[in-house]
């Protein structure tokens, strides 16, 4: 392994002047290429997709360029590469399309681990066509949500299951396969909210064999959109609302209006920049991605448990983050200090570690943290060992 952070911070721009950022579950910091290839997009001819001009070629190949760099990151088919403004979004828009088809007698499998953004799309297009929702729990003492849980709520009724890749809140990766194959035990169709999930581990929409997953560049170090991608046939039949001229093919049926090229022509440099994260990382895009984002995974787990070695010292401080397979994302509370008051601190400090739910309300709730939530440490690949150590001291302030 070849990951030299301090090359990989010099091309971060926002780590100039010395903020830390461990707030990347919220949103990550762009390398310097994706920001060029935004700017290139921009300062080039730029018109609506067609052949026959300069700025319609550069759409067209903006457009196609960046279904493959999602393709390649999520181990998906280009042509099944969806663009929107945010995961909610297209999460709203597809529960809306599988719910013309869902009737009285229907259940709707949801879980409590998930962000609300995996949860009410859902349970909103239920209660509109008439379906039963059923809420699958997590343990909230070790925060696993198991296929045990699962399998409570799933029935010959089902007909979706929406599952966390991982939770934005406290980490937990369940184990996506074994909860797949349950749903599609009973011919339920399967999605992953996989925004936390791919910032952290590796997706292959194949190997999970999830019908629908959804994600977001901006945690990825890349421009705030949405991507929903699909398995073959999963949504090739789907009727969504979309207006009568606009093409009517896969992907493009889907996405409602002109797409953002400036922001889109950012993933194929996100898709480059995670795979250069290892030097020693060779061969193709996808080989190098696999390669490089292991090491990050590497990196970022050292650092969490560079902090959690240091969390013992420190005097009234609880982790909530403890299933077996979770990401590095730590969340704390305190006995004597909110988590808000905490962050303030840290802000103070120019530590970005926010405090709250970070809309994975139902989580929040069931960890007994109610809208308070706690204070979420995240990592990305551009974190390194001074910011943790920069961190524990501003923590060891806040709580003496
Ligand atoms: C796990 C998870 N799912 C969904 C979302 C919503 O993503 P978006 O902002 O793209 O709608 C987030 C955002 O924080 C998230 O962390």
């Amino acid at each position: 392994m070849a990951y030299h952070i301090e090359r990989i911070r010099s091309e971060i721009p926002a780590l100039a002047g010395g903020p830390a950022f461990f707030d990347s579950p919220g949103g990550t910091q762009l390398p310097a290429p994706v920001i060029e290839a935004m700017v290139a997009a921009m300062s080039a001819p730029l018109s609506n997709r067609t052949t026959l001009t300069e700025g319609g070629r550069n759409a067209e190949r903006i457009t196609i360029e960046a279904r493959a760099a999602m393709a390649d990151l999520l181990g998906a088919a280009p042509e099944r590469v969806v663009f929107g403004r945010s995961a909610t979004m297209l999460t709203f828009d597809l529960a809306r399309t599988l719910a013309f088809g869902w009737a009285p007698g229907d259940e709707v499998v949801v879980t409590r681990l998930d962000h609300d953004g995996n949860i009410r799309p859902w349970v909103i297009a239920a209660e509109r066509a008439g379906a039963t929702v059923r809420f699958c729990d997590f343990d909230p003492e070790s925060g696993e949500l198991t296929p045990q849980h699962l399998r409570k709520v799933v029935t010959e009724d089902t007909v979706l299951v929406a599952l966390p890749g991982a939770s934005n809140l406290i980490g937990t990766v369940p184990d996506l396969p074994a909860l797949v194959r349950i749903g599609h035990e009973v011919a339920a169709h399967v999605h992953i909210d996989a925004v936390h999930l791919a910032a952290h581990r590796r997706v292959d929409l194949a190997a999970l064999g999830a019908d629908t997953l959804t994600t977001s560049p901006y945690k990825l170090c890349g421009p705030h959109l949405g991507v929903l991608t699909a398995a073959p046939d999963a949504i090739d039949e789907l009727r969504p609302d979309k207006l009568l001229p606009s093409p009517d093919i896969v992907p493009e049926r889907f996405e409602l209006g002109t797409l953002p090229y400036e922001l889109l022509a950012g993933l194929p440099a996100v898709a480059d920049w995670l795979a250069g994260l290892d030097d020693a990382a060779t061969g193709t895009r996808s080989e190098r991605l696999d390669v490089s984002l292991a090491a990050a995974e590497q990196h970022e787990d050292a650092l969490a448990m560079q902090l959690l070695e240091a969390l013992p010292d420190l005097p009234g401080v609880t982790n909530l983050s403890r299933a077996a397979d979770r990401t590095p994302t730590t969340l704390l509370i305190f006995d004597e200090i909110s988590a808000a008051e905490v962050a303030q601190q840290l802000a103070g400090e120019r530590i970005q570690a926010p405090a709250g739910h970070f809309y994975a309300w139902e989580a929040s709730h069931r960890l007994g943290l109610r809208d308070a939530g706690g204070l979420r440490i995240g990592f990305a690949p551009y974190n390194d060992a001074a910011e943790v150590e920069r961190l524990v001291r501003a923590l060891a302030t806040a709580t003496s």
